[in-house]
């Protein structure tokens, strides 16, 4: 895989792969005013009284962040689900990434290569119907409808941080629901050890798949150690900012896990596979040297091409680059860390 090295963050733009320096001018920022944070108090009271928690406790008014004018394609039963998620209650301060810039500055190289590819050309991928084969290492193997897989789930909005290996990130409210709720539903069996999750693969709505010069072995693979997959931050996403999500963020089901580089959030997922040996990822197949089974963001182990001490915060431009400081597991250490206790991060990157 050749490479474009950029030396510092400050030269706006790292990238796993060759290709020209994409950036979103100023000039499409979307000014806070198109989003709207909906309060719903009867939803939110019931919520909190359903936990048996204190109101004091947590934020009861706050009801999923939506954007008003988004109708995108997808099943009502889906749409309402969604529409009804609660608010989680991880608290961040950091300003919510803006819709625009998080449905068009996207990684998802089976529409090519440049942030701008994924939202101009995924439109071809048919989410709906969707099956998700849960293989492996369970007890209960099976094949669910998308329905069938959300049948009885209580849907959550988890506003949680993303940052890309490539020194970029945002702040997305995610609508999902923990992967292990869907792991205790299939029993896995004392041999699972890791979780493996395939990318759908269908070149005909994933163009990419049928390239000649593409340097991934298709279809888009990553894993899990099982505690990992179980930690209650790990996410299975169906929608952002209260909509379902944009074919471009992964639709209709892909995976977030905070702490880590945004190359383990896999999208579109079409198959869960429980393993006693670690399973092969596309990343750590195609630069093993650069992109590590763990993946677990830390500002002190740098990228072999560049530092990951800092990252650009979107909306970032080339006068308001916006670079913070990056934190380790992406700030959530105190949920993950005690995970890693005795290992080397160096070594496990
Ligand atoms: N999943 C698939 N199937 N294909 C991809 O190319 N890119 C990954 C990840 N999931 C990718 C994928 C990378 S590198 C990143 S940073 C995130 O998706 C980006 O998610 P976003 O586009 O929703 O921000």
């Amino acid at each position: 895989m050749a490479q474009v090295y950029k030396p510092t963050i400050l030269s706006i733009e790292v990238s796993m792969l060759i290709k020209k320096p994409t950036d979103i001018p100023s000039s499409e920022i979307t000014p806070e005013s198109i989003y709207n944070a909906r309060r719903d108090f009867m939803r939110g009271a019931m919520s909190v009284a359903a936990m048996g928690v204190s109101a004091s406790a947590i934020d009861v008014f706050a009801t999923p962040t939506q954007v008003a004018d988004k109708d995108l394609p997808g099943p009502d039963w889906l749409k309402m689900q969604i529409a009804g998620a609660i608010a989680n209650q991880e608290k961040i301060s950091e300003p919510l990434t803006p819709y625009e810039h998080v449905a068009a500055y996207n990684n998802f190289y089976e529409y090519g290569y440049d942030k701008t590819d994924p939202a101009a050309k995924s439109h071809i991928l048919k989410p709906h119907p969707w099956t998700v084969e849960i293989v492996g290492e369970v007890n209960k193997p099976r094949t669910f409808g998308l329905e069938d897989l959300l049948k009885g789930v209580t849907l959550e909005e988890r506003i949680y941080r993303l940052r890309c290996v490539e020194a970029w990130s945002m702040v997305v409210p995610w609508v999902g629901f923990s992967l292990a709720d869907l792991i205790k539903r299939v029993e896995p069996t004392s041999k699972a050890k890791y979780v493996a999750f395939t990318t759908l693969e269908r070149p005909s709505e994933m163009p990419e798949q049928k390239s000649r010069f593409s340097t991934i072995d298709w279809p888009y693979r990553e894993g899990l150690r099982m505690d990992e997959a179980m930690h209650p931050l790990t996410t299975l996403a169906v929608g952002l900012y209260g909509k379902v999500l944009p074919n471009q963020n992964g639709a209709p089901l892909r995976l977030v896990v905070p702490w880590k580089y945004g190359f383990k959030y896999i999208k579109s997922i079409v198959k869960i596979e429980f393993t006693e040996k670690q399973p092969k990822t596309t990343w750590s197949m195609i630069a093993p040297d650069e992109y590590g089974f763990y993946a677990n963001v830390n500002p002190q182990v740098s990228h072999p091409r560049w530092s990951q001490a800092e990252e650009r915060r979107l909306p970032s431009g080339l006068l308001r680059p916006n670079i913070i400081p990056t934190q380790l597991f992406n700030g959530y250490a105190e949920q993950v860390a005690h995970l890693y206790k005795d290992m080397d991060l160096r070594k496990f990157y």
